[in-house]
């Protein structure tokens, strides 16, 4: 098939689906599943029509995918994809940029320029920060603390560049009890293991105590999280930064703010993130509530050339006059150009919409704890952001609601234990989400909580 009718195919199928998505199950059926099977063939020895290529993708891969592109999926904290951002993926995808040079690709250079210093100016972050797009908050909290690491073995006199990390001088890792299985991967990749890790204990609802911080000094590295995974509560990074900052040469502050650092975007939600701005380093999703296709996220560093230099194989600096290509701040060298889809996201939803999706999520998810707590069921959260919890009672009971709801399809959500109690997990992060949608999922759960309860209820009886 010729390229011109290929794209044409793939263009019929990508809008087929999204116009079949508000109608289809957040999750693949049985029936949808069991096909999976017929893409375990042998390689074909023979060369296939890319028509034909695609026809099996659209017929097994559609019905097979979950539907977190949709306003029903609320699962983990997933994002969906803003129109102007996957059709800028689309033409991006014709584009075929490699990233790593402005040299290898001017027009991606210049996205992620102009992006960046958006993004900084919206989160309220230092206008001279280093920013990198990386893969997504994992990434970026690898290379903050590859900064840090760097910044304090710099102040120790060590070079880990040309000595390793063996023998190096100890660093000390303050994190708090809730720390998200991403910065410990991120630790574990620099070489911290968690036993290591300083945990400092947390309130109700996961935020480090400021007052059980240990001391700090400019051998320790703090990382802090902007966003509980569970109830989106926000460390107390602003007294937390100012006792730190408070010392001549403080600890490196680091801030996973995977999804919680969006709430600086609102007037409304920015005290719940506020002082984040004094930290060093930050790690934020672009995939998650900014609603860019995958894979996306940013790393940003107050100083660029620490960052910089603790990516790179030489330690020489600079001149200043000569401005930084993309792989000074990313751990790749050739790597896709995912600052396209994020300018056209931001061009398209302007300061306004950015603000305005982010506290739309947040109303939205008050809409759903208001009404899950109104037919009786308990909340285990503040729900200050996008994040609800619910509890229908014993773990074996609310798991089964919680299979049960995912079985059903309208929507998804999935399950998780928060201080001992075992709760379904919300997360409202897509664009696409409206009042309806949580009337209607919120009714849907509160039937299928009820019927489970009263079938409990006949079954103790009986
Ligand atoms: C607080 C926090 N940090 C890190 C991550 C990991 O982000 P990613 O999957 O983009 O690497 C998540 C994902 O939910 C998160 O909630």
């Amino acid at each position: 098939m010729q390229q011109n009718k290929l794209l044409e195919l793939a263009k019929e199928y990508a809008v087929k689906y999204l116009n079949d998505l508000p109608g289809k199950r957040a999750f693949p059926g049985e029936e949808a599943l069991k096909n999976l099977q017929d893409l375990s063939i042998p390689l074909p020895r023979s060369s296939k029509d890319p028509g034909e290529v695609l026809k099996v993708l659209n017929t097994i891969g559609s019905d097979n995918t979950v539907a977190s592109n949709g306003a029903r999926y609320f699962g983990f904290v997933f994002g969906g994809t803003l129109p102007a951002a996957l059709a800028a993926n689309w033409l991006a995808a014709a584009w075929d940029q490699n990233a790593v040079f402005k040299i290898s690709s001017p027009i991606s250079a210049q996205l992620e320029k102009v992006a960046g210093s958006w993004l900084l100016n919206l989160l309220q972050l230092p206008a001279k920060s280093a920013v990198g797009f990386v893969t997504g908050t994992t990434m970026a909290n690898f290379c903050g603390v590859l900064a840090a690491r760097h910044a304090i073995y710099q102040r120790k006199g060590w070079n880990a560049k040309l000595q390793g990390i063996n023998g190096a001088p100890p660093i000390r890792i303050i994190v708090g009890e809730e720390i998200h299985a991403s910065m410990l991967r991120a630790l574990m990749f620099a070489g911290f293991g968690s036993d290591s890790l300083i945990r400092v204990p947390t309130d109700k609802q996961g935020r480090i105590i400021a007052q059980k911080m240990p001391p700090m000094d400019d051998a320790t590295l703090v990382c802090l999280q902007a966003g509980n995974v569970n109830t989106g509560a926000i460390d107390p990074v602003k007294d937390i930064c100012t006792t730190a900052r408070a010392r001549e040469q403080g600890p490196w502050v680091h801030v996973d703010g995977a999804f919680g650092l969006w709430a600086r975007v609102s007037q409304a939600k920015a005290a719940l993130a506020e002082g984040c701005d004094l930290a060093d380093s930050w790690a934020i999703d672009l995939h998650k509530w900014l609603n860019v296709p995958y894979d996306s996220g940013l790393i940003i560093c107050r100083d660029p050339t620490l960052l910089q230099e603790a990516l790179s194989v030489s330690a020489a600096y600079l001149p200043d006059s000569v401005e930084p290509d993309p792989y000074f701040y990313t751990p790749e060298m050739s790597r896709r150009a995912r600052g396209i889809e994020t300018w056209a996201a931001l061009y398209s939803l302007g300061q306004k919409g950015v603000i305005e999706l982010v506290e739309r999520c947040c109303d939205y998810a008050r809409l759903f704890a208001t009404n899950l707590g109104k037919a009786g069921f308990q909340i285990l959260n503040d729900v200050t952001l996008n994040q609800v919890l619910v509890s229908f009672g014993d773990a074996a009971l609310t798991n089964r609601i919680i299979k049960k709801i995912q079985e059903d399809g309208t929507c998804w959500c999935g399950g998780t234990v928060w201080q001992g109690k075992t709760a379904v997990r919300i997360s409202v992060s897509s664009w696409m989400t409206t009042a309806d949608d949580i009337e209607k999922c919120s009714a849907v759960i509160i039937q299928i909580a009820n019927q489970e309860i009263s079938s409990k209820k006949l079954n103790t009886t009986a």
